[in-house]
């Protein structure tokens, strides 16, 4: 990133956090969250967070993803979940004959809603009353479960929300950002025909905010068919919006098919920065079986650099850093394990620096 700003003369200022493993072992053991609140505010204090990968054994996992990636999500009101899938030179995708850039789509994951708001419980045989509160920057909402088991019976439960206005401002951004990028087509992704309630919503919601859009091909597509498309046709997507949990789940097989997690960056994104930072991390985790071995892939997290850098603005350092990345992936000369290659970690991340430095007009 700091090359990147070289390349493009922008200044900033980075502020470390050390919210890792070590810092909960060390000062939070025992608590639920890596941050506390005062941490919050101060991280939505900046103009945009540039997040590492979560995974730890010796964390519990609660604590890394319900008490630092989620809660980030959450918090900071990071509605969209921007996801590209975009074959780079000199990556082999394990489909056959792709060719660089054949594959190219953004998948727009919804950041905040779906089965994704943590309410639900479990019982055993019993008479219960649950009483959940979803409270949202853009609304709040008061469930009342009753539950009458037979003794001994064990069930569980978990609700999965979606309303009106989380549906049409994803979908929204997802047409916006087909306009922005000279697309045609919005895939939305959906599982109506079952979850009929919920994703009913969804869809009714997406051709309501389709049609503000005419010039653009709007399309549904019920999400276990997508993944075989995925699969075989992925040059036919453009832009993908898809409810927080399939979104989560094809953004790692659209990975796949450019590469891997290692090539696969995320961006968190509140489009109102008054209303609240963006986070931009890859979407892999930390990948605990390597850690300290220096083999891990860097371009997941170059490439969320990339996101973050077109999210300030900086359009032109974010395209040299991808093109960076590109050059030294087509070289060939310095290549991680995950594609064959037995470079290290930050001899890649090096690598992709100086090119950059080679780029600088
Ligand atoms: C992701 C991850 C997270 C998610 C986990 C770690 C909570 O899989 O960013 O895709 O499910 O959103
Ligand atoms: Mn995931």
């Amino acid at each position: 990133m700091d090359a990147a700003a070289e390349v493009a003369g922008i200044t900033w200022q980075w502020k470390e956090y050390p919210f890792g493993a070590e810092h909960w072992l060390k000062h939070r053991k025992g608590l639920p969250t890596l941050m506390s609140e005062e941490d919050m505010a101060d991280l939505g204090a900046h103009d945009a967070i540039y997040f590492g990968a979560v995974g730890d054994p010796r964390v519990p996992e609660q604590v890394e993803q319900a008490g630092a990636l989620l809660w980030m999500r959450f918090y900071f009101d990071q509605y969209i979940n921007l996801r590209p899938a975009k074959l780079l030179r000199g990556v082999p995708s394990p489909l056959a004959g792709k060719k660089a850039h054949d594959i190219n789509f953004y998948v727009v994951r919804e950041n905040s809603e779906d089965f994704y708001i943590g309410l639900g419980a479990r019982f055993t045989g019993r008479q219960a009353r649950d009483e959940l509160t979803l409270r949202r920057a853009l609304y709040k909402a008061r469930f009342q479960v009753d539950v009458d088991l037979d003794p001994g019976d064990e069930l569980a439960y978990q609700i999965g929300a979606m309303t009106g206005k989380g549906a049409e401002r994803v979908i929204r951004y997802g047409f916006e950002l087909a306009e922005r990028k000279h697309l045609t087509r919005v895939t939305v992704v959906h599982k109506a025909n079952v979850l009929t309630k919920i994703y009913g919503l969804w869809m009714e919601t997406a051709e309501r905010v389709a049609k503000e859009y005419p010039s653009i091909e709007f399309e549904s597509a019920i999400v276990d068919a997508t993944t075989m498309w995925f699969v075989r046709r992925p040059e036919y997507f453009q832009v993908v919006v898809a409810p927080n949990m399939f979104g989560d789940i094809i953004s790692d097989l659209a990975a796949a098919t450019v590469g891997g997690l290692g090539f696969a960056p995320g961006g968190n994104i509140n489009p109102d920065r008054k209303a609240g930072v963006s986070m931009f991390e890859p979407i892999h985790g930390s990948a605990p079986k390597y850690g300290g071995l220096n083999k891990a892939n860097p371009i997941a997290t170059i490439l969320a650099g990339k996101l973050m850098l077109e999210h300030l603005g900086e359009e032109r350092a974010a395209e040299l850093v991808e093109q960076a990345c590109e050059d030294v992936l087509e070289a060939g000369k310095v290549s991680t394990y995950d594609i064959g290659g037995s470079s290290s970690c930050s001899d890649k991340g090096d690598a992709i620096a100086e090119r950059l430095l080679q780029l600088k007009p």
